[in-house]
Protein backbone atom coordinates (compact mmCIF):
# COMPACT_ATOMS: atom_id res chain seq x y z
CA UNK A 1 0.00 0.00 0.00
CA UNK A 2 1.49 3.54 -0.63
CA UNK A 3 2.44 5.68 1.75
CA UNK A 4 1.60 9.21 1.68
CA UNK A 5 4.85 10.11 3.33
CA UNK A 6 6.59 9.29 -0.43
CA UNK A 7 4.89 12.17 -2.05
CA UNK A 8 6.30 14.52 0.36
CA UNK A 9 10.10 16.12 -0.51
CA UNK A 10 11.86 16.12 2.50
CA UNK A 11 13.85 19.40 1.76
CA UNK A 12 10.65 21.27 1.01
CA UNK A 13 9.02 20.72 4.76
CA UNK A 14 7.09 23.84 5.30
CA UNK A 15 9.02 24.85 8.34
CA UNK A 16 6.02 25.96 10.64
CA UNK A 17 2.54 24.74 10.46
CA UNK A 18 -0.38 26.75 12.32
CA UNK A 19 -3.68 24.81 12.54
CA UNK A 20 -7.50 26.42 13.60
CA UNK A 21 -8.86 22.70 14.97
CA UNK A 22 -12.18 23.18 14.43
CA UNK A 23 -15.34 20.62 14.28
CA UNK A 24 -15.07 19.29 17.49
CA UNK A 25 -18.57 20.52 18.55
CA UNK A 26 -20.39 19.16 15.17
CA UNK A 27 -18.20 15.92 15.57
CA UNK A 28 -19.51 15.52 19.20
CA UNK A 29 -23.05 16.14 17.88
CA UNK A 30 -23.12 13.96 15.29
CA UNK A 31 -21.98 11.33 17.57
CA UNK A 32 -24.82 12.10 20.05
CA UNK A 33 -22.20 12.85 22.62
CA UNK A 34 -21.16 16.14 24.38
CA UNK A 35 -19.30 18.80 22.79
CA UNK A 36 -16.73 18.76 25.25
CA UNK A 37 -16.12 14.65 24.11
CA UNK A 38 -15.19 16.48 20.90
CA UNK A 39 -12.62 18.61 22.44
CA UNK A 40 -11.62 15.59 24.15
CA UNK A 41 -10.83 13.83 21.14
CA UNK A 42 -9.10 16.56 19.62
CA UNK A 43 -6.43 15.48 21.58
CA UNK A 44 -5.92 12.45 20.42
CA UNK A 45 -6.04 13.85 16.78
CA UNK A 46 -3.31 16.40 17.84
CA UNK A 47 -0.97 13.67 19.17
CA UNK A 48 -1.27 11.96 15.70
CA UNK A 49 -0.98 15.18 14.04
CA UNK A 50 2.57 16.24 15.90
CA UNK A 51 3.81 12.34 15.40
CA UNK A 52 3.68 12.86 11.70
CA UNK A 53 4.90 16.41 11.40
CA UNK A 54 7.74 15.23 13.48
CA UNK A 55 8.28 12.37 10.94
CA UNK A 56 8.54 14.74 8.05
CA UNK A 57 10.85 17.40 10.01
CA UNK A 58 7.97 19.93 10.72
CA UNK A 59 9.82 22.50 13.17
CA UNK A 60 6.66 24.57 14.69
CA UNK A 61 3.14 23.57 14.57
CA UNK A 62 1.03 26.23 16.59
CA UNK A 63 -2.63 24.97 17.90
CA UNK A 64 -5.73 27.37 18.67
CA UNK A 65 -6.56 26.15 21.59
CA UNK A 66 -8.66 29.05 23.12
CA UNK A 67 -9.57 32.39 22.18
CA UNK A 68 -9.93 35.49 23.71
CA UNK A 69 -13.92 34.93 22.75
CA UNK A 70 -14.18 31.66 23.42
CA UNK A 71 -14.75 32.63 27.08
CA UNK A 72 -18.32 33.78 25.63
CA UNK A 73 -19.58 29.29 25.23
CA UNK A 74 -21.53 28.30 27.71
CA UNK A 75 -19.61 27.88 31.58
CA UNK A 76 -19.35 24.15 31.32
CA UNK A 77 -17.54 24.20 28.01
CA UNK A 78 -15.51 26.79 29.11
CA UNK A 79 -14.15 24.58 32.28
CA UNK A 80 -14.71 21.42 30.23
CA UNK A 81 -11.94 22.99 27.94
CA UNK A 82 -9.60 24.29 30.54
CA UNK A 83 -9.34 21.00 32.73
CA UNK A 84 -8.76 19.65 29.44
CA UNK A 85 -5.78 21.99 28.74
CA UNK A 86 -4.35 21.08 32.64
CA UNK A 87 -5.06 17.33 32.30
CA UNK A 88 -3.60 16.75 28.53
CA UNK A 89 -0.67 18.97 29.07
CA UNK A 90 0.64 16.67 31.94
CA UNK A 91 -0.65 13.68 29.85
CA UNK A 92 1.21 14.50 27.16
CA UNK A 93 4.34 15.64 27.97
CA UNK A 94 6.18 12.52 28.58
CA UNK A 95 5.62 11.98 24.55
CA UNK A 96 6.64 15.54 24.23
CA UNK A 97 9.90 14.69 26.22
CA UNK A 98 10.77 11.68 24.08
CA UNK A 99 10.00 13.36 20.83
CA UNK A 100 12.15 16.05 21.71
CA UNK A 101 9.28 18.97 21.63
CA UNK A 102 9.28 21.90 23.46
CA UNK A 103 6.24 23.21 24.90
CA UNK A 104 5.26 27.19 24.68
CA UNK A 105 2.63 29.40 24.85
CA UNK A 106 0.69 32.77 23.55
CA UNK A 107 -1.74 34.60 24.44
CA UNK A 108 -2.50 36.17 27.75
CA UNK A 109 -1.97 33.29 30.18
CA UNK A 110 -3.34 35.91 32.98
CA UNK A 111 -7.29 34.41 33.25
CA UNK A 112 -6.29 30.63 32.48
CA UNK A 113 -7.27 28.72 36.01
CA UNK A 114 -4.23 27.82 38.56
CA UNK A 115 -4.62 24.29 37.80
CA UNK A 116 -3.75 25.01 33.55
CA UNK A 117 -1.38 27.23 34.50
CA UNK A 118 0.38 24.68 36.67
CA UNK A 119 0.27 21.86 34.21
CA UNK A 120 1.64 24.40 31.20
CA UNK A 121 4.62 25.66 33.47
CA UNK A 122 5.37 21.74 34.70
CA UNK A 123 5.37 21.07 30.65
CA UNK A 124 7.67 23.39 29.74
CA UNK A 125 9.92 22.93 32.37
CA UNK A 126 10.32 19.20 31.64
CA UNK A 127 10.23 19.89 27.85
CA UNK A 128 12.71 22.98 27.71
CA UNK A 129 15.44 21.11 26.34
CA UNK A 130 13.90 19.85 23.20
CA UNK A 131 15.26 21.13 19.97
CA UNK A 132 13.34 18.66 17.45
CA UNK A 133 10.13 20.51 17.57
CA UNK A 134 8.01 23.45 19.07
CA UNK A 135 4.71 23.07 19.39
CA UNK A 136 3.04 26.37 20.27
CA UNK A 137 -0.61 26.21 22.27
CA UNK A 138 -2.27 29.62 21.46
CA UNK A 139 -4.31 30.37 24.69
CA UNK A 140 -6.56 32.86 25.66
CA UNK A 141 -5.39 34.06 22.45
CA UNK A 142 -6.26 36.52 19.33
CA UNK A 143 -4.65 38.63 16.77
CA UNK A 144 -6.42 41.79 17.76
CA UNK A 145 -5.38 41.62 21.55
CA UNK A 146 -2.01 40.77 20.20
CA UNK A 147 -1.56 43.60 17.62
CA UNK A 148 -3.47 46.03 20.39
CA UNK A 149 -0.87 45.05 22.94
CA UNK A 150 1.99 45.64 20.79
CA UNK A 151 1.12 48.84 19.47
CA UNK A 152 0.75 49.65 23.05
CA UNK A 153 4.13 48.59 24.03
CA UNK A 154 5.62 50.57 20.81
CA UNK A 155 3.67 53.66 21.51
CA UNK A 156 4.72 53.33 25.67
CA UNK A 157 8.51 53.08 24.31
CA UNK A 158 8.23 55.94 22.12
CA UNK A 159 6.70 58.21 24.92
CA UNK A 160 9.57 57.25 27.05
CA UNK A 161 11.98 58.06 24.13
CA UNK A 162 13.76 54.91 24.19
CA UNK A 163 12.63 54.87 20.38
CA UNK A 164 11.51 57.34 17.75
CA UNK A 165 7.95 57.07 15.75
CA UNK A 166 9.65 56.56 12.76
CA UNK A 167 11.45 53.58 13.36
CA UNK A 168 8.97 51.32 14.16
CA UNK A 169 9.18 49.38 10.88
CA UNK A 170 7.26 45.65 10.10
CA UNK A 171 10.45 44.00 11.84
CA UNK A 172 10.27 45.72 14.97
CA UNK A 173 6.81 45.25 14.80
CA UNK A 174 6.97 41.50 14.68
CA UNK A 175 9.46 41.70 17.38
CA UNK A 176 6.73 42.79 19.57
CA UNK A 177 4.46 40.42 18.73
CA UNK A 178 3.83 36.97 20.95
CA UNK A 179 5.36 35.25 18.07
CA UNK A 180 8.63 37.32 18.69
CA UNK A 181 10.71 33.74 18.21
CA UNK A 182 9.09 31.96 15.63
CA UNK A 183 9.28 32.05 11.84
CA UNK A 184 5.85 33.36 10.60
CA UNK A 185 4.10 30.19 9.27
CA UNK A 186 4.38 28.72 5.88
CA UNK A 187 1.09 26.84 6.11
CA UNK A 188 -2.44 27.60 7.59
CA UNK A 189 -4.77 24.41 7.83
CA UNK A 190 -7.94 24.70 8.90
CA UNK A 191 -10.16 21.80 9.67
CA UNK A 192 -14.24 21.33 9.71
CA UNK A 193 -15.35 23.11 6.48
CA UNK A 194 -14.94 26.90 7.57
CA UNK A 195 -13.06 29.17 5.51
CA UNK A 196 -12.40 32.19 7.38
CA UNK A 197 -9.27 33.17 9.62
CA UNK A 198 -11.40 34.10 13.06
CA UNK A 199 -8.96 36.50 14.68
CA UNK A 200 -5.53 33.91 14.35
CA UNK A 201 -2.15 35.05 13.83
CA UNK A 202 -3.38 37.59 11.45
CA UNK A 203 -0.23 39.66 10.81
CA UNK A 204 2.24 36.37 10.63
CA UNK A 205 -0.20 34.57 7.54
CA UNK A 206 0.36 37.48 5.47
CA UNK A 207 2.55 35.16 3.03
CA UNK A 208 1.27 31.44 4.36
CA UNK A 209 -0.50 29.47 1.88
CA UNK A 210 -4.21 28.79 3.48
CA UNK A 211 -5.69 24.86 3.38
CA UNK A 212 -9.16 24.64 4.23
CA UNK A 213 -10.71 20.60 4.93
CA UNK A 214 -13.92 19.24 5.63
CA UNK A 215 -12.56 16.98 7.60
CA UNK A 216 -13.73 17.57 11.81
CA UNK A 217 -10.67 18.03 13.75
CA UNK A 218 -10.78 15.15 15.79
CA UNK A 219 -11.10 12.67 12.88
CA UNK A 220 -7.63 14.82 11.30
CA UNK A 221 -4.92 12.20 11.53
CA UNK A 222 -1.50 11.49 9.56
CA UNK A 223 -2.92 11.22 6.01
CA UNK A 224 -5.03 14.44 6.21
CA UNK A 225 -1.36 16.26 7.31
CA UNK A 226 0.54 14.53 4.45
CA UNK A 227 -2.86 15.50 1.91
CA UNK A 228 -2.35 19.55 3.30
CA UNK A 229 1.97 19.37 2.99
CA UNK A 230 1.82 17.54 -0.62
CA UNK A 231 -0.78 20.58 -1.47
CA UNK A 232 1.29 23.12 -0.02
CA UNK A 233 4.48 21.77 -2.04
CA UNK A 234 2.49 21.96 -5.08
CA UNK A 235 1.71 25.94 -4.82
CA UNK A 236 4.34 28.46 -5.89
CA UNK A 237 5.32 30.79 -3.49
CA UNK A 238 5.65 34.40 -4.82
CA UNK A 239 6.23 37.01 -1.61
CA UNK A 240 4.97 39.23 -4.46
CA UNK A 241 6.97 38.57 -7.02
CA UNK A 242 5.94 36.88 -10.51
CA UNK A 243 5.96 33.41 -11.27
CA UNK A 244 9.02 34.11 -13.68
CA UNK A 245 10.97 35.87 -11.15
CA UNK A 246 10.30 32.80 -8.69
CA UNK A 247 11.56 30.20 -11.31
CA UNK A 248 14.92 31.80 -12.38
CA UNK A 249 15.44 32.35 -8.96
CA UNK A 250 15.07 28.06 -8.47
CA UNK A 251 17.77 27.59 -11.31
C1 LIG B 1 -13.06 24.43 17.80
O1 LIG B 1 -14.08 23.48 17.59
C2 LIG B 1 -12.16 23.96 18.83
C3 LIG B 1 -11.89 24.62 19.99
C4 LIG B 1 -12.50 25.93 20.35
C5 LIG B 1 -11.00 24.07 21.00
C6 LIG B 1 -9.87 23.24 20.48
C7 LIG B 1 -9.20 22.63 21.65
C8 LIG B 1 -8.77 21.36 21.70
C9 LIG B 1 -8.78 20.38 20.58
C10 LIG B 1 -8.13 20.91 22.96
C11 LIG B 1 -6.74 21.36 22.89
C12 LIG B 1 -6.05 21.19 24.15
C13 LIG B 1 -4.71 21.22 24.21
C14 LIG B 1 -4.05 20.99 25.49
C15 LIG B 1 -3.88 21.46 23.00
P1 LIG B 1 -15.59 23.90 17.87
O2 LIG B 1 -15.89 23.58 19.28
O3 LIG B 1 -15.80 25.32 17.50
O4 LIG B 1 -16.36 22.94 16.91
P2 LIG B 1 -17.73 23.27 16.13
O5 LIG B 1 -17.41 24.37 15.15
O6 LIG B 1 -18.02 21.98 15.46
O7 LIG B 1 -18.75 23.66 17.15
Amino acid sequence: MSDLIDQIDKTKTPKHIAIIMDGNGRWAKQKGLDRSLGHKEGITALHKTLEAANEVGVKYVTVYTFSTENWNRPKEEVEALMNLVSYSVRLETPTLVSSGTRLECIGDLSRLPKAALESIEYCKRETAKGTAATLILALNYSSRWEITKAAQDLARKAANGEIRPEDIDADMFSQHLATANYPEPDLLIRTGGEQRISNYLLWQISYSELYFCDTYWPDFGRDDLFKAIIEYQNRERRFGKTSAQIQAEQV
